[in-house]
């Protein structure tokens, strides 16, 4: 496994793998991996030739008063797993190897980060977007893999990809699990023993929600209601958002008569974690 940390680098390794004809599967990260990521990691591994995954803590998706600093980093670690999973090369750029100066051209998501988190976390999705495009631009990859678990994240590179014209599939991949259903996330190493167990209310909210969709309940505002009861039974949590919007352009739905995503972001002391589900065929009652 070749680890690199310059584009210049990067790009004479990749289009060394380009003139041998081998296709390339990107997993972006922040590092700090998990089973998620290794999930992401295995899928590239069956459907490419080779696998590039970045590490890169990102620091234009942090609003001023996020985890920029305390965000978890153990290059060593995840050194580790990369090659036990059968990474080919870690793209581990510095800040400034990404940002030699200050962007004057950002991408942004218009209406698809107006809500969820684009709410909640200003600027976080233009982040997002100008990094991945970045990214994308220095990888080329064939196919990259994103988790379903940053749905929002999920649905605005979709669309970025295609309303700019990139040739990358990106290939969604299911949110992966603690066996309590806690969703995994790098963020989950803040939570305090008693907070890791106060945080399944997240799972616990959003499967008594569909349970009550998949039994015929259409109206949004009862299931929103049905999730901020369930939450509020947990005295260490404090809801950030839950929205039900529709799974296109991530808008408000009053009745759920159509595909949807369910979503909620949830304070667990100072940690705020993010859970969802994705309804995609909804039956008449
Ligand atoms: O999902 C993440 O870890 C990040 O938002 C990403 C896609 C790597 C961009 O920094």
């Amino acid at each position: 496994m070749l680890v690199s940390t310059t584009i210049k680098e990067s790009r004479r390794i990749i289009e060394a793998w380009r003139s041998e004809g081998l296709t390339i599967g990107f997993v972006p990260t922040m590092g700090y991996l998990h089973d998620g990521h290794k999930s992401l990691i295995e899928r590239a591994r069956l459907e490419n030739d080779k696998v590039v995954v970045s590490i890169f803590v990102n620091p234009i998706q942090f609003g001023p008063n996020e985890d920029l600093t305390t965000y978890p980093r153990d290059l060593e670690r995840d050194r580790q797993i990369c090659e036990a999973a059968g990474v080919d090369l870690i793209f581990a750029p510095s800040v400034t190897e990404m940002y030699p100066e200050k962007n004057l051209v950002y991408i942004d998501a218009l209406i698809l980060g107006d809500r969820l988190c684009g709410a909640k976390r200003e600027g976080h999705f233009r982040g997002v977007c100008t990094v991945v495009a970045k990214l994308f631009n220095i990888i080329t990859p064939e196919r990259a893999y994103f988790g379903e678990k940053d749905a929002q994240q999920l649905a605005i590179i979709e669309q970025m990809t295609k309303d700019l014209n990139f040739d990358v599939q990106i290939v969604p991949c299911p949110i992966v699990r603690e066996p309590d259903g806690l969703a995994m996330s790098s963020r989950n190493t803040y939570l305090s023993t008693g907070e890791r167990q106060a945080a399944l209310i997240l799972s616990k909210a959003l499967s008594v929600a569909k349970n009550l969709i998949n039994a015929g309940e259409r109206n949004a505002k009862v299931i929103y209601q049905k999730i901020e009861e369930v939450i509020k039974t947990e005295a260490l949590a404090r809801i950030d958002y839950i929205e039900i919007v529709d799974a296109k352009l991530l808008q408000p739905v009053t009745i759920i008569d159509q595909p949807v995503l369910v979503a909620i972001a949830v304070f667990i002391g100072k940690t705020r974690l993010i859970d969802n589900f994705f309804l995609r065929e909804v039956s008449s009652r």
